[in-house]
């Protein structure tokens, strides 16, 4: 299924008012008329955001899908006769059953410790590997070999220079020189590592007074308020707004820590298919003509949870859609820019900056700083009144310790870079590099003949593998020829669905990119991954983006 939508009757909002960014006209709030990435002449754009909205999902090939469960099932089947051997105490790894308590049941369920046992310590050495540098656009990986049949991974001593393309360091400003670091070094110097308070005690700094302000400024929005953790932000703070006898619709693909704060709001919870708008619309409209559960009484509230970009399929929120049927149905919208603030937009401001929509349509913006700032911590912006309610009510502003002081100012100085406040335009040159090295990459992926998941935009570009050895073989390979990438399998993805998962930045040059490119193709070639069948040439061209040289 290749999905790419054309459309004619999306209407921005088009008026102007005053202030520069970036050299861009913006409104009052800040927010820039602008749709997918482009700013509009003078707000004059009349193109409908679905003309320049290309994703692309694929079908899996038929026989891939047959050879990719065979592959399972015979994986399976070695599994269930070494667990039989294991019983006979022939094989010598004797993980068959956790120790055993008398009295006790056990605690870990029998697949998960068979799927750990049998299929997971197979490839362990291809996740979680340690670094032992920095991780910007190069890495040093520590190497290490599997003992005990994959059960331990020990450290061999020797470390294999990478390039690192499976951080989330968008923007590049995960550095250990530079301004944002030295800034940081200062703070450290004038304040602390640590506050040992929460705000709402003795861990308010000015410091953190001043990312609140800055976030609300950077978003466009009356206020914000910002937290030491980003899963903590989503998990602790949903629970704020829901409660039971409301309604939370989530789109299936939504982040662990969405899914943890839904489930603590005690809402009921309904799930529809992954940014698709019909399912969405007939579950909304459902479930408002039947009420709650058994009384049918209307609820309380309704709040439909989105992300901006997902991070394992690399599609974009249609957030016009979104906040057209929030419009209709008169529902709240919840939206989680962790991937997508600062990486998207022609002023890096989210997903609302690449339609060129107001932010303050959107009822609760929130985002983490771990990825484009290259920090710590999230956000959640909004409404004067919002943000009131949450430094009274939330979980994380009462009861746990606020932000580290340097990481707060490591924030402040890559935001006010990207909002083109420092170091002149730094910022809008990073933005525009990430743009062109995420559309060259997806050209030159498509072009060999990957199937590539997501959004032309996305800087998060899944390729899809389907078999489990091919999977951890390119990993391996790939980080002997000197290129660091993430692979995901089952569980984290359907079963055929097996992926490695890369992440662009801004930090990647140009000929980092070549070099992972024929990297990648050559042990593509080797394992035959081309198995796309769609028209090589791709609907999109990278020097759309303009880039600006130093
Ligand atoms: C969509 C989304 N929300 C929230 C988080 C949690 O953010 P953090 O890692 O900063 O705690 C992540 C992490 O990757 C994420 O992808």
């Amino acid at each position: 299924m290749d999905v790419t939508s054309h459309n004619n009757n999306h209407k921005t909002n088009g008026i102007h008012l005053n202030g520069h960014t970036n050299g861009f006209k913006t409104h009052k709030n800040g927010h820039v008329n602008g749709v997918n990435g482009k700013n509009g002449k003078n707000g004059s754009h009349k193109k409908d955001w679905r003309d320049d909205f290309h994703e692309s999902f694929e079908e899996t090939p038929l026989v891939v899908a047959i050879f990719t469960y065979i592959s399972y099932i015979i994986i399976v089947l070695i599994g269930y006769i070494r667990d039989y051997l294991r019983y006979l105490g022939i094989d010598r790894d004797q993980t068959l059953h956790e120790p055993i308590i008398e009295g006790f049941v056990p605690l870990y369920q029998s697949w998960e410790n068979f799927y750990k046992r049998n299929m997971y310590n197979r490839v362990g050495d291809c996740c979680n590997r340690p670094i032992g540098t920095m991780a910007g656009p190069t890495m040093d990986v520590l190497d290490w070999k599997a003992e005990h049949f994959g059960k331990s991974l020990e450290l061999t001593g020797d470390r294999i220079p990478a390039m690192n393309f499976g951080s989330y360091n968008y923007l590049g400003f995960s550095e250990n020189n530079g301004l944002c670091a030295a800034t940081a070094i200062e703070t450290l110097c004038n304040t602390s590592i640590g506050v040992s308070s929460s705000r709402q005690e003795m861990g308010y700094l000015q410091i953190h007074q001043e990312l609140d302000k800055l976030t609300a400024e950077f978003l466009g929005v009356d206020d914000a308020i910002t937290f030491p953790m980003g899963f903590g932000t989503n998990s602790m703070n949903l629970p704020c707004f829901m409660e039971p006898g409301c309604l939370l619709l989530s789109d299936e693909l939504n982040h662990a820590s969405l899914v943890l704060g839904s489930r603590l709001t005690g809402a009921t919870i309904k799930v529809f298919k992954h940014n698709n708008m019909e399912d969405l619309e007939k579950k909304l409209k459902n479930a408002i003509v039947e009420g709650q559960p058994k009384t049918h009484r209307p609820w309380r509230k309704i709040l439909i949870v989105v992300e901006g970009i997902y991070s394992m399929e690399g599609s974009i929120v249609r957030l016009p859609e979104i906040l057209r049927l929030k419009k209709k149905y008169k529902v709240y919208v919840y939206l989680d820019e962790a991937h997508s603030i600062g990486a998207l937009g022609p002023h890096g401001r989210g997903v609302t900056d690449y339609f060129g929509i107001n932010p303050k349509e959107v009822d609760i913006l929130m985002g983490t700083f771990s990825k484009s700032f290259g920090a710590a911590g999230g956000y959640i912006g909004g409404s004067r009144s919002i943000i009131n309610y949450l430094r009274t009510r939330s979980y994380t502003n009462v009861y746990s310790c606020s932000m580290s002081p340097p990481v707060t100012q490591q924030i402040i100085t890559s935001m006010r870079i990207i909002m083109g406040r420092m170091c002149g335009n730094d910022g809008l040159r990073r933005i525009r590099q990430l743009a062109w090295n995420t559309r060259y990459v997806r050209r030159r992926l498509r072009e060999f003949g990957f199937i590539v998941y997501g959004n032309k935009d996305s800087p998060v570009i899944p390729i899809i593998i389907y078999y489990p050895a091919k999977l951890a073989t390119l990993e391996r390979e790939c980080l002997q020829a000197g290129l660091g990438i993430v692979i995901a399998g089952f569980p984290a993805t359907t079963i055929i669905e097996s992926r490695s998962r890369l992440c662009l930045s801004a930090g990647h040059t140009k000929e980092m990119l070549d070099k992972a490119l024929d990297i990648l193709i050559g042990i593509g070639t080797k394992l035959r991954l081309n198995y796309s069948r769609l028209p090589k040439t791709p609907e999109f061209r990278e020097d759309d983006s303009i880039l600006i040289r130093d």
